[in-house]
C-alpha cells in the first residue's frame, strides 16, 4: 500500500517536473504578448536611451523600416549597409519623413570581418550612440545540407550574423556605460527556438545571439543599459525570396513596416519579444510541442522551401 502510494507520488512529481519546462516557456510567450498590450504609454526613446541610433543592414527589409520608425520618434540615425546608392536613397527617404533629424551613412560589408569594423569605429568616434540595432543578418540562399554550403557563404553567415553584432556591441557599449543609458536591440530569428536541419549554420548563429543578449543584459543592467532580443518569424522581405509562398504579406507574414512599428513600440517595455503580436501568438503555439517535434517540423518546412527553390530554378 505504502509502496504503491510512494510510487505514484514519484511518478506524479516526475510528470509535473517534465511539464514545468513547457509551462514556463509557454507562459513566458504569453507574457510577451500581453505586456505591450497593457503598457500602452509610448516610451520616449530619445530621453530614455539617447539621441543617436545605429542600424546595421538598414537599406532594406526590417532594418530600413526600423530606421524609419525611429525617425518618426526624432532619433538621429547612422545607417550601415554595403551599397552606397541604396544608402543615399534610404537617407533621402528618411529625411522626407523627418527633416529635423541628422542622418549619417557608412558603407561597409560586414562579411569582410575585422577590417571594416575598424573603419566603422573611426566614423562613429564622435557620435554618442544611444540605440544600436544589430539587424544585419545573412541567411542561406536556399535550404541546404551543411556539406553543400559554399565555403564563402559559410564564412559570410558567420561573419555577418555573429561577428557584426558582437563587434558592434563591443564598440558602443563602453560609451553607453559612461553615459549610463543605452539600448542594444538584437534582431534574431524564430529559428533560434530549435535546431533547424537544412539551415543548420544560420539557426546556430541565431542561438549564439540569444545567449549573447541574455548574458550581456545581466552584465550591463546595473549601468542602466537595456538589451532587447527580438525574434521575428517570417517577415515579407527579400531575404525570403527563395520561396514565393513567403512573398505575400498576411497577418502572420507582415511587411517590414508593420513589423518595425510593432517592434519599436516594445522597446523599453520588454527585454525579449517576437516584436509583433501575431508572431507572439505563433511563438506561443510553437513552444507547446517538445523540441524534437519542432525540429522535425522545421526540417519538413525547409525541405518544402528547398523543393520550391529547386523547382523555381529548374534544378
Ligand atoms: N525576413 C524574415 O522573415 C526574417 C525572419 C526572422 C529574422 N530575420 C532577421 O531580420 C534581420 C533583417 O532581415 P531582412 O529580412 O530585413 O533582410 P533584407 O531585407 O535582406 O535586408 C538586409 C539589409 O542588410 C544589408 N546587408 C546585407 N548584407 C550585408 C553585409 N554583408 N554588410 C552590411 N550590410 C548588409 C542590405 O543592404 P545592402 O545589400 O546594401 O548591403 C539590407 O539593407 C536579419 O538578421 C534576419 O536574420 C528576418
Ligand atoms: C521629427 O523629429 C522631431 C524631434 O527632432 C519630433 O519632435 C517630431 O515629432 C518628428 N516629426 C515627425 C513628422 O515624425
Ligand atoms: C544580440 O544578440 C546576439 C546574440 O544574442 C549577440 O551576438 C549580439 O552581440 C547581440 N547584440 C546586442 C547588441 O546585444
Ligand atoms: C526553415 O524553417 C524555419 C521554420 O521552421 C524557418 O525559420 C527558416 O527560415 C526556414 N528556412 C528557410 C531557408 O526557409
Amino acid at each position: 500500500m505504502l509502496l504503491t502510494i510512494s510510487l505514484w507520488l514519484l511518478v506524479s512529481i516526475l510528470i509535473l517536473w517534465a511539464l514545468l519546462d513547457p509551462v514556463s516557456r509557454v507562459s513566458r510567450a504569453l507574457y510577451e504578448i500581453i505586456i505591450p498590450i497593457i503598457m500602452v504609454k509610448t516610451v520616449d526613446l530619445k530621453n530614455q536611451f539617447g539621441e543617436w541610433a545605429v542600424v546595421t543592414g538598414s537599406t532594406d527589409g526590417i532594418g530600413r523600416a526600423y530606421a524609419k520608425e525611429l525617425a518618426t520618434r526624432g532619433i538621429n540615425l547612422v545607417l550601415i549597409s554595403r551599397n552606397i546608392d541604396r544608402l543615399e536613397k534610404t537617407r533621402e527617404e528618411i529625411i522626407e519623413i523627418n527633416s529635423t533629424i541628422q542622418v549619417k551613412i557608412i558603407a561597409a560589408d560586414f562579411s569582410k570581418g575585422r577590417s571594416v569594423i575598424n573603419e566603422i569605429e573611426k566614423q562613429l568616434k564622435d557620435i554618442p550612440v544611444g540605440i544600436l540595432v544589430n539587424n544585419v543578418g545573412k541567411q542561406y540562399t536556399y535550404p541546404m545540407y551543411v556539406g553543400e554550403v559554399p565555403e564563402d557563404e559559410m564564412w559570410d553567415i558567420i561573419n555577418v550574423n555573429v561577428g557584426a553584432a558582437t563587434s558592434m556591441t563591443r564598440m558602443v557599449i563602453s560609451g553607453m556605460q559612461k553615459r549610463r543609458m543605452g539600448a542594444i536591440v538584437n534582431v534574431s530569428s524564430g529559428s533560434e527556438m530549435q535546431p533547424l536541419p537544412l539551415m543548420t549554420i544560420y539557426a546556430a548563429t541565431k542561438v549564439y545571439l540569444k545567449s549573447f543578449s541574455d548574458a550581456l543584459r545581466i552584465e550591463y543592467k546595473k549601468f542602466g543599459i537595456t538589451v532587447q532580443h527580438l525574434t521575428p518569424l517570417f517577415v515579407n522581405t527579400k531575404m525570403n525570396a527563395f520561396s514565393s509562398r513567403l512573398q505575400v504579406s498576411s497577418v502572420f507574414v507582415p511587411d517590414a513596416t508593420t513589423y518595425a512599428k510593432n517592434a519599436v513600440a516594445t522597446l523599453g517595455k520588454i527585454d525579449t519579444s517576437a516584436g509583433y503580436w501575431a508572431h507572439g501568438i505563433q511563438t506561443f503555439f510553437t513552444l507547446i510541442p517538445p523540441k524534437w517535434i519542432r525540429t522535425r517540423v522545421g526540417e519538413m518546412m525547409n525541405q518544402t522551401f528547398r523543393n520550391d527553390y529547386l523547382k523555381q530554378k529548374n534544378i
